[in-house]
């Protein structure tokens, strides 16, 4: 008998109840995942779901009265995916006791509990839209009701700027308002530091240079600097393009055939950051990557599970004893790296542990003088950081790129010409990369309309006003950075459109010299360190492609992003090759 236990610190009044929820699964025996809104104006509905098979199974329950709904979520033409939240408001707009609901079509509609009705609120067709499938909506009390439907969604129904939400069972203040974007990411007394990784984001990324704080943060900071900028970045072009070149061979036997292209930009950027930061190679370190990648399917899978303390302690599920085994598998693959580039250190194989970033920290391992030295974990957390942050990142955004430029023709024809005014079909040489104008406009709109990394999270580390507003210690500042991107008060009223025209005269113009509109690698001291590195890369490729293929949509394709550490499309990216 399936068994549910409602955790709450969602709704208190349930705390530690557990009831059975026979009726209302009928047979249905996997795993319950549930994810409820914990607000008292709710009325006391939960909601929660159940994965049966490739299906997501719906329903309301409310314990006083015992009712339950199933949830006739997909007769609307939501699919699987679609996000469900509970709203705890009623207004006139929506009905009372709506229950909300995205999808990745840009679709939104309300279900009214008391009628059983649902009623379409949205349904933005016209542009194949970035919202992400578990997308959000957000609700603030009384009369401010905001939804941030993921990306082109992004829309405002009442208004407020800054509201508050409930992620599981932790307030969220989101922030969404550039001022105050501003005074938090630029913060350099610690009163934002970064939100602490738990559960297995925690085993993900450890304690590396994404999450750490202080002397450490600093120390690792100034290694990454030095390892992914100026002079060290220009050697690493040649095996950016000799990466891009292994690329492009495979790509020879799927001329004027379809091809799934993030699957192939997948293994370049692993390629690349194996090669340039390792001293490794994708294959070489296949193993790891697809344990990260394991690990990551784990995170996205249990991102709103509520775990119960003491029970959630005691009793492991399948996927923590997955996380430990994959975790200590990760570990055990990095120390053997160590070792390997250590003995031949020792057998005079090398002379030094290497320029690579691999060899720097390293040598900060070996290093005698305490104020340089890093230990062991932190050696392996910062290998865990760049393995992830070095190609997930850099893959979204190629694959976006590839996206539009396959909608859009034109840009597509603009970006090779300039490419092979610039180069004609040699290679990228180094120091004409920077001239590549219309590209930077064309990455720099894919990255406003898909940012890799959608959201920003801190800590509020000291008790803060904010106008009549007093923020308490410990809750966390969330900023959207794809609702952010989306805001048509910054971007107008073409804002989910592809128009990289906008760029052309800078991102300083095209944003109002507005930091904070445009973010997305972040903004202050903990802003992206990969960031040319990653520029650099996503040029160099999408230059050597230009050069040899022509590409369309695939009528495969079937638009599905959704995040998975960052956005990507859930079904893949099918491309039709046609070669120069
Ligand atoms: C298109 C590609 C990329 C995007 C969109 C991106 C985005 C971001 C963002 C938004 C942050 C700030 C997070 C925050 O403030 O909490 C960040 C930080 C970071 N990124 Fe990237 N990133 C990209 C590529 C890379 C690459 C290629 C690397 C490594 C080679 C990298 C390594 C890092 C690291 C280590 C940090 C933490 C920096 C610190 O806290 O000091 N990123 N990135």
């Amino acid at each position: 008998m399936a068994e549910l236990i409602v955790s709450a610190n969602l709704l208190t009044h349930l705390y530690k109840k557990r009831f059975t929820v026979e009726e209302a699964t009928k047979g249905t025996e996997r795993d319950f995942f549930f994810y409820a809104v914990p607000c008292a104006s709710s009325h006391g509905w939960v909601l929660f779901s159940t994965v049966i098979g490739e299906m997501k199974h719906l329903f309301l329950y409310r314990p006083f009265t015992n009712e339950v709904i199933r949830f006739p979520g997909l007769e609307m033409g939501f699919s699987n995916n679609a996000s469900f939240y509970l709203n705890p408001t009623s207004s006139d707009c929506m009905a009372d006791e709506s229950f909300y609901c995205s999808l990745s079509n840009g679709k939104l509609g309300a279900f009214n509990i008391k009628q059983q009705e649902w009623k379409l609120l949205w349904n933005l067709q016209s542009e194949l839209s970035p919202l992400v499938n578990n997308s959000y909506m957000f609700a603030f009390n009384g009369d401010l009701i905001w939804v941030v439907a993921i990306g082109a969604t992004y829309h405002v129904l009442y208004g407020g700027k800054n509201f508050i939400t409930w992620y599981g069972n932790r307030p969220q203040l989101v922030v969404t308002e550039p001022e105050q974007i501003k005074e938090i990411l630029n913060n350099k007394d610690g009163s934002y530091p970064k939100t602490k990784l738990e559960g297995y984001s925690k085993k993900l990324l450890g304690d590396g240079l994404v999450t750490t704080e202080g002397e450490k943060w600093f120390k690792l900071r100034k290694l990454a600097n030095h390892a992914f900028n100026g002079e060290s970045l220009k050697g690493m072009i040649p095996s950016m393009i000799a990466s891009a070149e292994m690329m492009l061979e495979r790509w020879r036997q799927h001329d004027g055939k379809e091809i799934e292209v993030s699957q192939e930009l997948k293994i370049l950027t692993s390629e690349v950051i194996s090669r340039t930061a390792f001293g490794s190679s994708y294959l070489e370190g296949q193993n790891i990557f697809d344990m990260l990648v394991k690990m990551a399917v784990l995170i996205s899978r249990n991102g709103y599970k509520i775990r119960i303390p003491l029970i959630g302690t005691l009793a492991k599920t399948s996927d923590d004893v997955e996380s430990e085994k994959l975790e200590q598998g990760i570990r055990d693959s990095f120390i053997k790296m160590i070792k390997k580039r250590e003995e031949k250190v020792e057998m005079g194989k090398l002379d030094s542990y290497g320029n690579d970033f691999f060899g720097s920290l390293l040598q900060a391992y070996h290093d005698t003088d305490k104020t340089k030295k890093i230990t062991i974990d932190d050696m392996i957390d910062e290998c865990k950081t760049f393995y992830v942050g070095g190609h997930e990142t850099t893959t979204s955004l190629l694959t976006w790129t590839i996206l539009l430029l396959a909608i859009h023709a034109d840009w597509q024809e603009k970006l090779r010409k300039e490419v092979l005014e610039l180069f004609g079909k040699q290679n990228p040489k180094p120091d004409s990369i920077g001239r590549l104008k219309t590209m930077s406009m064309v990455v720099n709109e894919t990255l406003r309309l898909y940012p890799p990394v959608v959201q920003i999270t801190r800590r509020i580390n000291r008790e803060v006003r904010w106008g009549k507003l007093t923020l308490p210690v410990n809750m966390e500042a969330y900023i959207p950075t794809i609702a952010v991107h989306h805001n048509p008060d910054i971007w107008g009223e073409d804002a989910h459109l592809f128009k990289p025209q906008r760029f052309s005269q800078g991102v300083a113009k095209a944003t109002n010299n507005n930091t904070a509109a445009f973010l997305p690698f972040g903004l202050g001291p903990r802003s992206c360190v990969g960031l040319n590195f990653a520029i650099t890369e996503a040029k160099i490729a999408l230059s050597m492609i230009l050069q040899r293929y022509k590409f369309n949509l695939s009528p495969n394709y079937v638009h599905s992003p959704t995040q998975l550490l960052t956005i990507c499309p859930q079904h893949g990216l099918q491309i039709m090759l046609h070669s120069m």
